[in-house]
């Protein structure tokens, strides 16, 4: 779906179309070109294969990405070859894959300035325009300040309050010992959680709508941008067509409510009678409704099955874990909902989820185009070329975490340097969710690990195919086991 990561690079050729509309196109490139010009390296080059002209090394990119290592393993397999920095072609542009701190801080620091997003015509069709991951610098930083303040830590108790009630009665529900696929329960909690902060939609079959559509538009983001019936591209213009009409008649009829529910899309209309530098209008709103929720969505879900799983394979972690939520929740009386407050005392749950989102790595690289000529770590980088903040290979820097592959929550202890640790992304583009996210994610492992045990039922670690951001291809079922002791506790 995403543009953050491979995704773009991945869903292209997805369907049959597809590919031979790709290789219509290459071939009119070869024509265009005329010489079958060998990639240079050129300057003090970065190393790296650019492989044949225009498609480079796309063959391979897609070879991994559609296997069950994923296609970071795309990534691996260059590094070992050619050092830390090296470069390749895939779908004729060359990306340089920036493993460094120093790197990283110099993107993230020049944002919107010499590096921007690429522009990628079937996702401002299907999310977009005036999405934030869409609009031009000015507008950007409207857009986000008005955006920001429903998502920053002292807004958020009411998501706390709900999202705890509803992963409470949700697990509950699989009390009875049997096996259920963690991953399409945490897809099912995001989606109506963000459904009913952003917009106080609650109706089961409203959300159930809507998440079909939001599916087959965030499939849509990264199609082949033709209005041909049956293509993935078509089918995501006509689910955002059906989605915009429906957020055209939540917003009407809050035109008419006199008791609106208090929510962010509230929040928003709120700013009508403001200069316009001061509000939104009504389709940047619905642009972005519809932005939050694919960005937030299948990000906080893969991170949270991934928390359980790491913590299956690490009792030690668990058991520490569950101790720590434990004695907070011995603290309070019977039916409690947890508290903003509550959830900044879990010192040693905020960094179970630190240590996951660095393992995990569900954005695996963050992807710039570059507006200059210029270099990075000393490197010549060229106009044009695509650089990928490989957070990834940051992550899983043995000068930066000792023993990287270590599930070692307690590694947190130590401050961070700058630019170490970046799941969330820097700068003017810093994930807008960053709060929500983890905030979801210690609600969500209190509620599991004071109330059950669970065991993982598939223990094999191929990931899902085609998919940009790493999940178990399982989707890693497990069965709850209720604890005993913790509701009795309480009193
Ligand atoms: C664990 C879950 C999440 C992770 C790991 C994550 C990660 C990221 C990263 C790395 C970026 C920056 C990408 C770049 O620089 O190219 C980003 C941007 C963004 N995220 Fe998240 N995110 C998560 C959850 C959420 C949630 C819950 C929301 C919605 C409420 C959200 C909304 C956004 C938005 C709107 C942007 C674009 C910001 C901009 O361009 O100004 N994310 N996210
Ligand atoms: C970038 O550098 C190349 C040579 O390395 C040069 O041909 C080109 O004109 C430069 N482009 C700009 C915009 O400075």
């Amino acid at each position: 779906m995403f543009h953050f990561s491979g995704g773009e690079l991945i869903d292209r050729l997805n369907n049959h179309l597809n590919i031979i509309l790709s290789v219509l196109i290459v071939g009119v490139c070869y024509l265009l070109l005329g010489v079958f010009r060998r990639g240079k390296s050129g300057g003090n080059g970065i190393p790296g294969s650019l492989g044949i002209p225009f498609l480079g090394e796309t063959f391979a990119f897609l070879a991994a990405t559609y296997s069950t290592k994923g296609c970071y393993n795309f990534v691996n397999l260059r590094r070992l070859r050619y050092g830390k920095w090296f470069k390749t072609r895939i779908f004729g542009k060359v990306h340089v894959y920036v493993p460094s701190t120093s790197g990283a801080k110099t993107i993230f620091t020049n944002d919107f300035v010499l590096f921007n997003k690429g522009y990628v015509k079937s996702m401002a069709d299907a999310i977009g325009r005036k999405s934030l991951l869409c609009v031009p610098h000015e507008s950007h930083k409207r857009i986000r300040r008005l955006l920001s303040e429903p998502f920053s830590m002292n807004s958020l108790s009411n998501f706390v309050r709900m999202f705890d009630k509803m992963v409470q009665e949700r697990l509950m529900k699989h009390e009875d010992g049997k096996s259920f696929v963690l991953l399409e329960f945490n897809m099912k909690a995001t989606f109506d959680a963000m459904c009913d902060m952003l917009m106080s939609i609650r109706d089961p079959s409203l959300l159930q709508q809507f998440e079909r559509h939001c599916t087959a538009i965030s499939d849509a983001m990264l199609s082949f941008p033709v209005m041909i019936p049956g293509t993935r591209y078509y089918k995501g213009i006509k689910a955002r067509e059906m989605l915009m009409d429906k957020f055209r008649e939540i917003i009407n009829r809050r035109h008419d409510d006199e008791e609106p529910p208090q929510d962010f899309l509230q929040s928003m209309l709120q700013r009508d009678s403001y200069p316009d530098n001061e509000k939104l209008d009504d389709e940047e709103i619905m642009d972005n409704l519809l932005t939050l929720i694919i960005a937030g969505q299948t990000t906080t879900a893969a991170a949270m099955m991934w928390s359980v799983k790491f913590l299956h394979d690490n009792r030690e972690a668990q058991d520490r874990l569950r101790e720590e939520q434990l004695s907070i929740a011995r603290k309070k009386p019977n039916d409690y909902s947890i508290t903003l407050e509550d959830l900044n005392t879990m010192s040693y749950a905020v960094k179970v989820v630190k240590e996951t989102l660095r393992m995990a790595n569900v954005l695996l690289w963050f992807p710039r185009v570059v507006a200059d000529n210029c270099t990075i770590d000393g490197h010549e980088i060229k106009k044009g070329w695509h650089v990928n903040i490989d957070a990834t290979c940051i992550h899983y820097d043995p000068e930066i975490y000792n023993d990287p592959l270590q599930f070692n929550p307690s590694r947190f202890d130590d401050m961070q340097r700058p630019y170490t640790y970046i799941p969330f992304g820097s700068g003017p583009r810093t994930c807008l969710g960053i709060n929500m996210a983890k905030l979801a994610m210690l609600v969500f492992l209190h509620r599991l690990t004071i109330g059950y045990r669970w065991t993982v039922d598939d223990q094999d670690l191929s990931l899902e195919r085609k998919s940009h951001i790493p999940r178990l291809r399982s989707g890693c079922p497990i069965t709850l086991s209720a604890l005993e002791d913790s509701k009795n506790t309480s009193n």
